[in-house]
Parts: structure tokens; C-alpha cells; sequence
């Protein structure tokens, strides 16, 4: 096993199907730009060879399909019952809901159990203005699928001062009433949002988040897993809320995230655009492959920063 001076190892993958996404969300991609799939992307069969790979040469527990926006890719239907037969603990989508009513019968099939839904607000005019596209009542009712199907939901929000900041609680009450965990993301500095003044004027930070909830709820701080990127709260008698505080409280040093981007190419930081071109690797035979796979594993762990301080890396590309 690799790990680094910090004691970090690659234990969580998230493999993005698709650079491709319906909505053009306002903090993933600059005005009027709508997400297109990468060149040369694998097959689905190439992203499972992947896994397989990894999961032998990293020594992968955790996957996690993102995208773009994986429930658009027919690569979903090939990928996830395939990885859903691997040695993994644990296998979850984040997927902006849109399409989850139409993928529901494969999903249950597959026998996913957790699914991570985006969602920024319950008012169907601003969800127009932040997606840009989509349709709030059909993300809800996709939501409700998932419950009654009896996988655990959550939901990331991402707060902005001029978007969405309105939201705060009503978001977590809709949650809470249906026993989600709604999970607040620190607006990042990613992508065009590093050059961006939108981003100073729209970042709302966890004092704030957990100020608009303290008006409503009462709250106290739990105890997270060590390698989790969410700082967690418990309602007393309701549920659970966590916050994803990139900015108030890094989780650089304990994080063992690995990606593989929809092209093929492994990033061992978010915070850092190095990455690894492991497409002709994967035509390898497979001795060969996973002896290649070590040394490029070296290299993307020594990509990992120790503070986060955003990239031009465009989210689309890697999921977040
Ligand atoms: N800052 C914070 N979160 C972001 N996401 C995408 N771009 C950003 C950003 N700049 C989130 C989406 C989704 C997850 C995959 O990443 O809202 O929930």
C-alpha cells in the first residue's frame, strides 16, 4: 500500500462517467456555457477495467459515480451493475436528481443503496437561475423514488449570498422531515469562480450556515469518520446535518481521495491540475498494467496538497 508522509493513502474513488451535464450550474461553469462530453472518454467497460484496477493496485474501498452528470450517460446502465459486483464497502452516485425517476428501476436492480442528490433551493424560479436548466418538481420526485425505495438520500447544497442564502433552513426542514442528511458546501474556488469576483461576493462560510440555523434549530457537533470531508451535526429528534467547510475547516491532511475524470485521467488533489493519462495503461495486460498503475499511484499521492487553495481544475471534469 502506498501512503504518504502524512499517513494519506488512496482509499475513496470517484470516477466521473461524463464531462457531459444537462444543467450549467452558475458556480460549475462560466455564463452560457453548457457542459459537453470530453474527447476520446472510456467505455464503460474501459472505467470498470479502471476500478478493477485500482481497487487491486490502491487498494480502493469506497467509489462514488459523479460527473458531469452520470445518470446522463448510458455508460450508467453498463457501470453501475458492474461495479456494484466488486469488493467495495460502499458504492454511491452524486447526480444533480434530474433523471433519477427514469433510472430508479436500474438503481434498485442494482441494488445501490445511497445516492447523494444537488440541490441549492425549494423555489422552482431560482432553481432555474442556479441550474440554468431542469425542472424542480421532477428532482423532488425522484428524491421521494429513492426513499421509497429505501435507499439513504442526502442532498449538497451549495449556500451563495446572492443565490440561495434564503434557503438555509428551509432546506434543512424539508430534509429533516423526511430523514435526508442535507449537507452544506462551502462554496469552493474552483474552475472560472478563481477569477472571479462572484466568488468573494456569494461565499458563505460555516458561522454563517450554522448562525441561520441556530435562529431555528438547536444543534450539537458529532463525531465524523477520520477520513470524512463533512463536519457533522445531530438535532436532537430530528436527524443529522454535516458541512463541507473547504475554507473554515480544511480536511486536506486527511484526505484519501483519488479521481479518475470520464477521459481517463487520474488526479490525486483537487486542489492541484497535475493528473495522470492511464488510458493506454488500461490496454495493457493486466501484470503489466498494475505494475504501471503503481508508479503513476505514487505520483498523483504526491500531488496531494496540504492546504486547499482551489484550482482552474473545472469541477465538470472530476465531480467535485
Ligand atoms: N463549490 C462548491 N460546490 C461545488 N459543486 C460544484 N462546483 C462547486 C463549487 N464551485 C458541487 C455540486 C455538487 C458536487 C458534486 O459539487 O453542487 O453537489
Amino acid at each position: 500500500m502506498i501512503v504518504d508522509a502524512q499517513g494519506r493513502r488512496f482509499r475513496n474513488l470517484r470516477v466521473s462517467l461524463t464531462a457531459a451535464c444537462n444543467y450549467a450550474c452558475t458556480y460549475c461553469v462560466p455564463d452560457g456555457k453548457r457542459l459537453q462530453a470530453a474527447e476520446r472518454e472510456l467505455s464503460g467497460e474501459g472505467l470498470v477495467r479502471a476500478v478493477r484496477l485500482l481497487i487491486a493496485a490502491a487498494g480502493i474501498e469506497k467509489l462514488r459515480i459523479t460527473g458531469g452528470e452520470p445518470l446522463l450517460s448510458p455508460k450508467f446502465d453498463v457501470f453501475l451493475p458492474a461495479v456494484m459486483a466488486l469488493p467495495l464497502t460502499d458504492v454511491a452516485v452524486t447526480t444533480n436528481g434530474q433523471f433519477l425517476l427514469r433510472k430508479a428501476p436500474l438503481i434498485v436492480e442494482a441494488g445501490l443503496k445511497r445516492v447523494n442528490v444537488s440541490l441549492d433551493t425549494l423555489d422552482a424560479d431560482r432553481f432555474r437561475h442556479i441550474a440554468r436548466s431542469g425542472d424542480l418538481a421532477t428532482v423532488l420526485a425522484g428524491i421521494d423514488a429513492m426513499l421509497e425505495a429505501g435507499l439513504k438520500v442526502k442532498v449538497n447544497m451549495v449556500p451563495m449570498r446572492t443565490a440561495n442564502a434564503d434557503q438555509i433552513v428551509p432546506m434543512l426542514d424539508y430534509c429533516l422531515d423526511r430523514g435526508i442528511e442535507l449537507r452544506y458546501i462551502e462554496l469552493m474556488n474552483m474552475g472560472h469562480l478563481k477569477f472571479d469576483a462572484r466568488y468573494e461576493r456569494d461565499f458563505i462560510g460555516m458561522d454563517d450556515i450554522l448562525g441561520a440555523i441556530g435562529e431555528c434549530y438547536e444543534f450539537t457537533r458529532t463525531d465524523a469518520p477520520y477520513d470524512s470531508t463533512s463536519i457533522r451535526y445531530r438535532v436532537p429528534g430530528r436527524g443529522h446535518f454535516g458541512i463541507i467547510a473547504n475554507e473554515s475547516e480544511p480536511f486536506c491532511s486527511s484526505c484519501t481521495r483519488l479521481r479518475l475524470s470520464s477521459n481517463g485521467l487520474l488526479y490525486g488533489c483537487l486542489s492541484n491540475a497535475r493528473h495522470h493519462d492511464i488510458r493506454d495503461l488500461l490496454e495493457a495486460p493486466e501484470h503489466l498494467a498494475l505494475m504501471r498503475l503503481q508508479s503513476v499511484l505514487t505520483r498523483a499521492l504526491g500531488d496531494k496538497q496540504s492546504v486547499f487553495t482551489g484550482e482552474v481544475t473545472v469541477m465538470k471534469f472530476i465531480g467535485g
